[in-house]
């Protein structure tokens, strides 16, 4: 289908062999003075690197553990340093629009079923074919516990959907700063593990560079799809939608002056620097397989090849290819023809409601339900900042 293959080529670009080797890093076309992929989050990297070897972060991390909403003063027991740049950065940059984060969380709920299946099965997928990503959560503490390292994750997607995320009784601006600190130490920690340092091609991980590539792999991709999927969307949806992918991008520490400003240049900058990263590694198929396993255990009324056939569907045949997903061929056919059925009558761009409906229509409820039930209780899976590496 033309359709299908369309969407490859704009979302992914596989199809076209524009994949180079997994080693390597397309340079970064830029205006900007400065280069992305080196440039990383000097001020607090510093500051963790202390704490990791002070033997300090279980009790900051103990200290962090009440700090929840984006108004709550910063907690007690912070080392001075910290809490003096926590209390510099824990807030909205001036140039943010809270009538575009307004609508953006309308958005979001309106659209959740979309975004719940677009970043868990797409972007979620996604970033195990990103190879620096795999090699660096595999070989991080959290890539040995993918139940619960998916569960924080969904913390973080849950408290940037919610509505109200940037307000004061919101969390995300919380939840952010916590990710950037998570990520401040696993600059510091994964350069001394000796099985990261094997298969790494860069000194020290999660540049700007690398959490850009994230974001496309993130919102540019969810947006793209959305588009291709005919799902409609107003120009102010989709502004305040990229608005508040800026912001929170912003919030985990990527210089202004790289963050895209319109989803023209973020669908650029994706095709430049995300689409010839996509590869296959050891360690992304294992953590596929993994995550592909955790939601195959949950009742979304659907067999493991349907599920199989969804990621093939988001994602493209090449990529489900480098993940070994066995094919179901009938199951294939069905989402082909019923999911965009499925769009339109939900949508209202079809009178009756097509074959295969109620099928898609658990399908979706129940990756929904999944996301929310961890979102009810996420101080259960609080973001914490590690202490180690992966073990072994
Ligand atoms: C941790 C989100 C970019 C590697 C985390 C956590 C969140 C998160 C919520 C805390 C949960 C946890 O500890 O597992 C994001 C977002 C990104 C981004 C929203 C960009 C938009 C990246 C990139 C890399 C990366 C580019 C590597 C190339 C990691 C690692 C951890 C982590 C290794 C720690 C896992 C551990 O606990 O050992 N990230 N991240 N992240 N992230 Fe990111």
């Amino acid at each position: 289908m033309s359709n299908l293959s369309r969407r490859n080529v704009l979302s992914l670009g596989v199809a076209l062999g524009m994949v180079t080797a997994a080693n390597a890093v397309p340079a970064w076309a830029s205006t900007a003075g400065a280069d992305p992929w080196w440039v990383w989050d000097d001020e607090i990297d510093r500051l963790l690197a202390e704490l990791v070897d002070g033997g300090r972060v279980p009790a900051v991390n103990a200290a962090l553990r009440s700090w929840t909403d984006n108004a709550d003063p910063l907690p007690a027991g912070l080392p001075a340093d910290l809490a003096d740049w926590l209390r510099r950065v824990n807030r909205l940059p001036s140039w943010a629009d809270p009538a575009k984060l307004r609508r953006a969380a309308d958005f979001n709920r309106r659209k959740d079923t979309y975004l719940f299946l677009l970043y868990g099965l797409g972007s979620g997928i996604m970033s195990t074919v990103i190879p620096r990503e795999a090699r660096s959560v595999y070989w991080s503490a959290g890539g040995a516990d993918m139940q619960d390292r998916a569960a924080k994750t969904f913390t973080f997607g849950y408290d940037l959907s919610e509505a109200g995320a940037f307000e004061p009784s919101g969390q995300f601006v919380v939840t952010a700063n916590k990710t950037r600190l998570v990520h401040a130490a696993v600059r510091h920690l994964l350069p001394r593990s000796a099985h990261w340092r094997a298969v790494a091609d860069e000194q020290v991980p999660i540049s700007n560079g690398d959490i850009l590539v994230t974001f496309h792999s993130l919102g540019t991709f969810v947006h793209r799809k959305l588009k291709d999927w005919h799902v409609p969307m107003s120009a102010a949806d989709e502004d305040a939608f990229l608005h508040q992918w800026q912001v929170a991008i912003h919030l985990l520490g990527v210089r202004d002056e790289f963050i895209p400003q319109t989803w023209a240049a973020a669908d650029a900058q994706s095709v430049q620097v995300l689409t010839p990263l996509l590869a296959p590694t050891p360690e992304g198929q294992e953590l596929a397989a993994d995550l592909l396993g955790l939601t195959a255990q949950i009742d979304l009324g659907v067999t493991r090849g349907f599920l199989n056939e969804f990621v093939r569907y988001v994602l493209s045949d090449e990529v489900g290819d480098w993940l070994g997903l066995p094919r179901d061929y009938a199951a294939a056919t069905l989402i082909r023809t019923g999911w965009p059925a499925y769009i339109a009558f939900r949508e209202g761009l079809l009178p009756i409601a097509p074959a295969g409906f109620y099928l898609f229509d658990q399908f979706v409820r129940a990756l929904a339900m999944l996301f929310l039930d961890k979102g009810t209780s996420p101080t259960s899976t609080p973001i914490t900042i590690p202490t180690g590496n992966r073990p072994g």
